[in-house]
């Protein structure tokens, strides 16, 4: 069995990849990415963030988008849908500000209304607001917060809730994983859409992580039922584990059981309903073109064979 069946059998609703365009054309990756007994879920990279779907104000492309929830339908995946508001790979006709309240929440309001609409019942999660919090835990210093305030959120939970009321609405980041001053702000998040009365499901925890330094079981543990406890469930979002390249024998040992911790985690936990891993191979991960030295953070290798990481999360489900 692959990924997806294990993690079923398991009590998971999926294991899944995220995917990017440009890996479409890739043969020998799409023969994995498409078994869906290896991946039930996929998720687009970059395709259905706002600086693709509204890269000018009010025209819409979604070409880039629909090619990856062709795909998902294709192969019988789930799809989750990322994002909506970001203060990363936002246009600068909206990241450069200089709009009025209402004219911001107008323009927020009309882009998750558009996008949900066209994605409508095709979108099993969508993530609605990705990392509205920075590195210390506060609201991140973005257009959004600064033009709107924090209602800027729920405002974006109640946009997407009309457009598409089957859609699984998430809150996402990173670093929420652990009990941190980030952490509890991110559950603040979840009561300030809820004392809106404003629809919110569930939460993504990212999981970008590094070998040696991955957040213990318990801890996640204890994170996801903090989530739990306001009745929304927890989904692994992004995860990957990075290390210094090259990897040694040993570093992929421990890559390897950091990954069973993280599956353990969500295994032991009824509110984790899923994992998904940052694309599934080295070949086109994120981390070394963002983390300068670093890589190897996937369970195939950049020949697309399986790691010691694979044999351990399929171990783990
Ligand atoms: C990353 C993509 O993988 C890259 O291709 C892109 O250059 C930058 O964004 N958190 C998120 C994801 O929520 O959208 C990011 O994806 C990784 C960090």
């Amino acid at each position: 069995a692959g990924l997806n069946a294990a993690g079923k059998a398991a009590g998971l609703e999926y294991f899944g990849s995220a995917t990017d365009n440009p890996e479409l054309s890739d043969s020998d990756y799409m023969a994995i990415l498409n078994n869906s007994d290896q991946f039930g879920q996929i998720t687009p990279g970059n395709s259905m963030k706002w600086d693709t779907i509204e890269a000018s104000r009010g025209t819409f492309s979604f070409t880039k988008g629909d090619a990856i929830a062709d795909l998902a339908e294709a192969n019988g995946q789930k799809l989750r849908c990322h994002n909506l508001v970001w203060h990363n790979q936002l246009p600068s006709w909206v990241s450069s500000g200089g709009f009025d309240n209402a004219t911001l929440v107008e323009i927020l309001q009309n882009h998750i209304t558009k996008e949900v609409t066209h994605y409508k019942g095709r979108c099993y999660h969508w993530d609605v607001v990705n990392e509205a919090l920075d590195d210390d835990g506060n609201y991140r210093d973005d257009v959004f917060y600064n033009t709107i305030g924090e209602a800027y959120i729920p405002i974006a939970f109640a946009a997407a809730a009309a457009a598409d009321p089957s859609a699984k609405l998430y809150y996402n980041d990173y670093s929420i994983e652990w009990s941190s001053t980030k952490h509890t702000n991110a559950v603040n998040i979840v009561k300030l859409i809820q004392s809106y009365g404003v629809k919110i499901d569930g939460v993504g925890m990212q999981a970008h992580f590094t070998v040696g330094q991955t957040v213990t079981q318990d801890a996640l543990e204890s994170a996801i039922q903090d989530f739990a406890d306001l009745g929304v469930e927890v989904a692994i979002t992004e995860l990957d584990i990075r290390t210094k390249t090259p990897a040694s024998d040993d570093t992929l040992q421990q890559q390897s059981t950091d990954y069973q911790t993280v599956v353990n985690a969500c295994l032991a936990k009824d509110a984790c309903i899923g994992i998904t891993i940052w694309d599934y191979t080295d070949k086109y991960s994120w981390v070394p073109k963002t983390f300068s030295g670093y890589g190897a953070a996937l369970p195939w290798d950049d020949n697309l064979e399986t790691k010691p990481a694979y044999d351990g999360i399929l171990s783990a489900l």
